[in-house]
């Protein structure tokens, strides 16, 4: 395809989403969130109290449900799963830890696949996941592999935490995270690993401006 990709890949706390939603606003590409498609899934498994391991009755879900990101005048898109407005409760543990068991059923994976690729429209997009560069749009023209340090990530995620008035201790977060990261190292299905292509960026210690200025530089200039 000549439509031109960026895809934007990490660990989570890495400060993908925040910085792929500011790249494509100031570039005007479309933004797929692709996390949010296997929370969706994840949730829709949770309202239909299917089974984590019944893995032909999740596929089978996969398939079922439908969901839309609308517009939201430059804020964070409302994601509407299935008819019903999710945005809050995407956010929450329940559909995180659903989104993580599906996304280890590689029919899910499949079949979530033509689904991502389909937000590839003019006059880009920035693709913002696990496996964008890596397995959704090989061909990406631009990738970035996005990185901080396990202690960064963990008091970015206790700063976003503590500002939603939720408390959890800093060394709990900091071994949550090292366990998340050695699992999506080391699993046998889509594991976390950057592109050979991929451009590799160390976020730790810099200011989101300055990871989205170092992002756009790898773009033709405008
Ligand atoms: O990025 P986010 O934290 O919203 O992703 C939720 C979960 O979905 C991740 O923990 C990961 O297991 C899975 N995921 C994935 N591939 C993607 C995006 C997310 O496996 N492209």
């Amino acid at each position: 395809s000549s439509i031109p990709v960026l895809a934007i890949d990490g660990p989570s706390g890495s400060g993908k989403g925040t910085i792929s939603r500011l790249v494509a606003q100031r570039v005007g590409w479309h933004f797929l969130d692709s996390g949010a498609l296997y929370r969706g899934v994840g949730l829709a498994a949770a309202w239909g109290d299917i089974d984590l391991s019944d893995a032909s009755a999740l596929v089978r879900c996969t398939f079922d449900t439908q969901i839309q990101f609308l517009e939201n005048g430059g804020g964070e898109p409302h994601i509407i799963v299935n008819g019903k407005d999710a945005t809050d409760e995407l956010r929450t543990e329940t559909a995180g830890a659903a989104a993580s068991a599906i996304a280890a059923i590689p029919e899910v994976r499949a079949a979530l696949k033509d689904r991502q690729r389909a937000y590839r429209q003019p006059p880009g997009l920035v693709a913002d996941g696990r496996d964008m560069g890596t397995v959704i749009f090989p061909d990406a023209p631009y990738k970035v592999f996005l990185t901080a340090s396990a202690e960064e990530r963990a008091e970015r995620r206790h700063k976003q935490l503590s500002e939603k008035g939720i408390s959890v201790t800093l060394p709990g977060l900091l071994r949550e995270i090292l366990a998340r990261d050695a699992r999506d190292a080391t699993r046998a299905v889509a594991p976390l690993r950057p592109a050979e292509d991929a451009v590799r960026i160390d976020t730790t210690g810099l200011s989101i401006e300055a990871v989205v200025e170092r992002v756009l530089a790898l773009l033709p200039a405008r």
